[in-house]
Protein backbone atom coordinates (compact mmCIF):
# COMPACT_ATOMS: atom_id res chain seq x y z
CA UNK A 1 0.00 0.00 0.00
CA UNK A 2 1.19 3.33 -1.43
CA UNK A 3 1.25 5.61 1.77
CA UNK A 4 2.29 9.29 0.76
CA UNK A 5 4.88 11.03 3.38
CA UNK A 6 5.65 14.61 3.34
CA UNK A 7 8.86 15.25 4.09
CA UNK A 8 9.40 18.87 4.15
CA UNK A 9 7.77 18.60 7.54
CA UNK A 10 10.47 16.04 8.43
CA UNK A 11 14.20 16.50 9.74
CA UNK A 12 16.33 13.26 10.75
CA UNK A 13 19.84 14.52 12.32
CA UNK A 14 22.48 12.28 12.57
CA UNK A 15 26.25 11.98 13.28
CA UNK A 16 27.28 14.16 10.65
CA UNK A 17 24.62 14.78 8.03
CA UNK A 18 21.17 16.60 8.25
CA UNK A 19 18.37 15.07 6.24
CA UNK A 20 15.40 18.04 5.59
CA UNK A 21 13.63 19.15 2.69
CA UNK A 22 15.08 20.83 -0.24
CA UNK A 23 15.05 25.15 -0.40
CA UNK A 24 15.42 27.17 -3.43
CA UNK A 25 18.74 28.14 -1.24
CA UNK A 26 20.29 24.40 -2.36
CA UNK A 27 20.51 25.03 -6.25
CA UNK A 28 24.57 25.48 -6.26
CA UNK A 29 24.82 22.70 -4.20
CA UNK A 30 22.76 20.40 -6.02
CA UNK A 31 24.34 21.32 -9.70
CA UNK A 32 27.60 21.14 -7.91
CA UNK A 33 27.21 17.16 -7.39
CA UNK A 34 24.05 16.45 -10.10
CA UNK A 35 26.91 17.90 -12.96
CA UNK A 36 29.96 15.57 -12.35
CA UNK A 37 29.38 12.90 -15.69
CA UNK A 38 28.89 9.21 -14.62
CA UNK A 39 26.77 10.04 -11.04
CA UNK A 40 24.04 10.04 -12.29
CA UNK A 41 24.26 7.82 -14.56
CA UNK A 42 24.81 5.33 -11.76
CA UNK A 43 21.55 5.48 -10.83
CA UNK A 44 19.02 6.47 -14.40
CA UNK A 45 19.74 10.10 -14.79
CA UNK A 46 21.98 12.02 -16.77
CA UNK A 47 24.44 14.24 -15.40
CA UNK A 48 23.19 17.99 -15.56
CA UNK A 49 24.57 19.98 -18.57
CA UNK A 50 23.21 23.72 -17.21
CA UNK A 51 22.21 25.18 -13.87
CA UNK A 52 19.19 25.54 -15.69
CA UNK A 53 18.78 21.50 -15.50
CA UNK A 54 19.71 21.91 -11.80
CA UNK A 55 17.07 24.36 -11.82
CA UNK A 56 14.09 22.36 -12.85
CA UNK A 57 15.13 19.14 -10.80
CA UNK A 58 15.13 21.28 -7.76
CA UNK A 59 11.37 22.49 -8.38
CA UNK A 60 10.24 19.34 -8.99
CA UNK A 61 12.29 17.93 -5.84
CA UNK A 62 10.38 20.44 -3.64
CA UNK A 63 6.86 19.89 -5.26
CA UNK A 64 7.05 16.23 -5.27
CA UNK A 65 7.61 16.28 -1.13
CA UNK A 66 9.14 13.22 -1.65
CA UNK A 67 13.14 14.15 -1.53
CA UNK A 68 15.13 14.80 1.33
CA UNK A 69 18.56 17.17 0.59
CA UNK A 70 21.79 15.44 2.76
CA UNK A 71 23.20 18.15 4.07
CA UNK A 72 26.84 18.07 5.95
CA UNK A 73 27.25 19.10 8.78
CA UNK A 74 30.72 20.39 8.89
CA UNK A 75 31.12 21.66 5.51
CA UNK A 76 27.31 23.22 5.82
CA UNK A 77 26.49 22.13 2.54
CA UNK A 78 24.21 20.19 0.45
CA UNK A 79 25.77 16.93 -0.73
CA UNK A 80 23.35 14.12 -1.89
CA UNK A 81 19.71 13.68 -1.95
CA UNK A 82 17.94 10.71 -0.65
CA UNK A 83 14.13 10.61 -1.54
CA UNK A 84 10.83 8.32 -0.45
CA UNK A 85 9.05 6.58 -3.52
CA UNK A 86 6.47 4.88 -4.95
CA UNK A 87 7.48 1.05 -4.55
CA UNK A 88 7.30 -1.94 -6.84
CA UNK A 89 5.90 -3.90 -3.66
CA UNK A 90 3.32 -2.46 -4.01
CA UNK A 91 2.33 -4.19 -7.13
CA UNK A 92 3.82 -7.67 -6.12
CA UNK A 93 1.39 -9.83 -4.82
CA UNK A 94 3.77 -10.96 -1.75
CA UNK A 95 3.83 -7.93 -0.37
CA UNK A 96 1.12 -6.11 -2.41
CA UNK A 97 -0.95 -4.75 1.68
CA UNK A 98 2.23 -3.33 3.47
CA UNK A 99 2.78 0.32 3.93
CA UNK A 100 6.45 0.19 2.07
CA UNK A 101 8.74 3.31 0.83
CA UNK A 102 11.28 2.95 -1.72
CA UNK A 103 14.24 4.78 -1.06
CA UNK A 104 16.84 6.01 -3.92
CA UNK A 105 19.46 8.49 -3.20
CA UNK A 106 22.89 9.76 -4.72
CA UNK A 107 25.68 10.95 -3.03
CA UNK A 108 28.73 13.93 -4.23
CA UNK A 109 31.92 12.19 -5.74
CA UNK A 110 33.89 14.46 -3.24
CA UNK A 111 32.36 12.12 -0.06
CA UNK A 112 32.16 8.91 -1.63
CA UNK A 113 33.87 6.28 0.67
CA UNK A 114 33.26 7.71 3.92
CA UNK A 115 30.04 5.44 4.97
CA UNK A 116 27.75 8.58 4.89
CA UNK A 117 24.97 6.93 2.48
CA UNK A 118 24.72 4.02 4.63
CA UNK A 119 24.73 6.65 8.20
CA UNK A 120 21.77 8.59 6.37
CA UNK A 121 19.55 5.09 5.06
CA UNK A 122 20.01 3.87 8.55
CA UNK A 123 18.47 6.91 10.04
CA UNK A 124 15.65 6.87 6.91
CA UNK A 125 14.86 3.58 8.07
CA UNK A 126 14.46 3.98 11.54
CA UNK A 127 11.99 7.10 11.58
CA UNK A 128 10.03 5.57 8.95
CA UNK A 129 9.67 1.99 11.13
CA UNK A 130 9.37 4.05 14.64
CA UNK A 131 7.80 7.09 13.68
CA UNK A 132 5.77 6.45 10.17
CA UNK A 133 4.75 3.41 10.74
CA UNK A 134 6.23 2.16 7.87
CA UNK A 135 6.18 -1.73 7.55
CA UNK A 136 8.94 -2.15 4.81
CA UNK A 137 11.56 -0.23 3.05
CA UNK A 138 12.71 -1.50 -0.77
CA UNK A 139 16.00 -0.23 -2.65
CA UNK A 140 17.45 -0.98 -6.04
CA UNK A 141 20.66 -1.03 -7.67
CA UNK A 142 21.25 -1.74 -11.55
CA UNK A 143 23.57 -4.66 -11.44
CA UNK A 144 26.62 -3.21 -12.47
CA UNK A 145 26.11 -0.89 -9.84
CA UNK A 146 28.76 -2.18 -6.57
CA UNK A 147 28.86 1.04 -4.57
CA UNK A 148 24.94 1.14 -4.18
CA UNK A 149 24.46 -2.55 -3.91
CA UNK A 150 27.34 -2.19 -0.55
CA UNK A 151 25.10 0.45 0.69
CA UNK A 152 21.86 -2.19 0.45
CA UNK A 153 23.97 -4.74 1.99
CA UNK A 154 25.19 -2.38 4.87
CA UNK A 155 21.69 -1.58 5.76
CA UNK A 156 20.72 -4.77 5.71
CA UNK A 157 18.37 -4.87 3.05
CA UNK A 158 17.32 -9.08 1.42
CA UNK A 159 17.35 -9.70 -1.94
CA UNK A 160 14.20 -10.02 -3.72
CA UNK A 161 14.15 -10.38 -7.66
CA UNK A 162 15.44 -8.93 -10.85
CA UNK A 163 14.31 -6.41 -12.93
CA UNK A 164 14.18 -4.23 -15.77
CA UNK A 165 14.30 -0.62 -15.54
CA UNK A 166 13.96 1.53 -18.69
CA UNK A 167 15.63 4.66 -18.45
CA UNK A 168 13.73 7.14 -20.92
CA UNK A 169 16.64 10.20 -20.44
CA UNK A 170 19.41 7.61 -20.15
CA UNK A 171 17.47 5.48 -23.31
CA UNK A 172 18.24 1.97 -22.57
CA UNK A 173 17.00 -0.91 -20.78
CA UNK A 174 19.15 -1.69 -17.21
CA UNK A 175 18.58 -4.78 -15.31
CA UNK A 176 17.95 -3.97 -11.59
CA UNK A 177 18.42 -6.09 -8.40
CA UNK A 178 15.24 -5.12 -6.36
CA UNK A 179 16.06 -5.74 -2.19
CA UNK A 180 12.95 -5.61 0.64
CA UNK A 181 13.15 -4.96 4.78
CA UNK A 182 10.64 -5.56 6.63
CA UNK A 183 10.42 -4.39 9.82
CA UNK A 184 10.64 -7.50 11.43
CA UNK A 185 13.78 -8.72 10.08
CA UNK A 186 15.13 -4.75 11.10
CA UNK A 187 14.06 -5.56 14.71
CA UNK A 188 15.68 -8.67 14.82
CA UNK A 189 19.39 -7.66 14.02
CA UNK A 190 21.75 -7.40 16.30
CA UNK A 191 22.03 -3.74 16.84
CA UNK A 192 25.07 -4.31 19.24
CA UNK A 193 27.19 -4.99 16.50
CA UNK A 194 26.50 -1.57 14.30
C1 LIG B 1 26.03 4.55 -4.03
C2 LIG B 1 26.51 5.73 -3.20
C3 LIG B 1 25.32 6.55 -2.73
C4 LIG B 1 27.29 5.18 -2.00
O1 LIG B 1 27.48 6.21 -1.02
P1 LIG B 1 28.72 6.21 -0.01
O2 LIG B 1 28.39 7.20 1.05
O3 LIG B 1 29.97 6.42 -0.73
O4 LIG B 1 28.66 4.72 0.57
P2 LIG B 1 29.86 3.91 1.29
O5 LIG B 1 30.83 4.85 1.88
O6 LIG B 1 29.21 2.92 2.15
O7 LIG B 1 30.59 3.15 0.09
C5 LIG B 1 29.92 2.12 -0.61
C6 LIG B 1 30.92 1.37 -1.48
O8 LIG B 1 31.41 2.23 -2.49
C7 LIG B 1 32.75 1.81 -2.85
N1 LIG B 1 33.60 2.99 -2.82
C8 LIG B 1 34.01 3.70 -1.76
N2 LIG B 1 34.71 4.77 -2.15
C9 LIG B 1 34.75 4.74 -3.48
C10 LIG B 1 35.32 5.57 -4.46
N3 LIG B 1 36.01 6.68 -4.12
N4 LIG B 1 35.15 5.25 -5.76
C11 LIG B 1 34.46 4.16 -6.10
N5 LIG B 1 33.89 3.33 -5.20
C12 LIG B 1 34.02 3.62 -3.92
C13 LIG B 1 33.18 0.77 -1.83
O9 LIG B 1 33.04 -0.49 -2.48
C14 LIG B 1 32.15 0.89 -0.74
O10 LIG B 1 31.86 -0.33 -0.13
P3 LIG B 1 32.75 -0.84 1.15
O11 LIG B 1 32.48 0.14 2.24
O12 LIG B 1 32.23 -2.18 1.41
O13 LIG B 1 34.19 -0.79 0.73
C15 LIG B 1 27.47 6.65 -4.03
O14 LIG B 1 28.49 5.86 -4.55
C16 LIG B 1 26.74 7.37 -5.16
O15 LIG B 1 26.15 8.42 -4.97
N6 LIG B 1 26.79 6.78 -6.37
C17 LIG B 1 26.16 7.41 -7.56
C18 LIG B 1 24.64 7.36 -7.52
C19 LIG B 1 24.09 5.98 -7.23
O16 LIG B 1 24.69 4.98 -7.61
N7 LIG B 1 22.94 5.94 -6.60
C20 LIG B 1 22.28 4.70 -6.27
C21 LIG B 1 21.39 4.30 -7.35
S1 LIG B 1 20.67 2.72 -7.01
Amino acid sequence: MDIQIDVSNIVIETERLILKAFTKEDLHDLYSYSSIPGVGEMAGWPHHESIETSERVLHAFIESKEIFAVYHKADRKVIGSLGLHKSWANEDEGYKGLKVKEIGYVISKDYWGQGLMPEAVKAVIDYGFNTLGLEAFTCDHFSENRQSQRVIEKCGFRFAKKGQFYSKPLQRSIEDMKYILLREQDMQKDHTKG
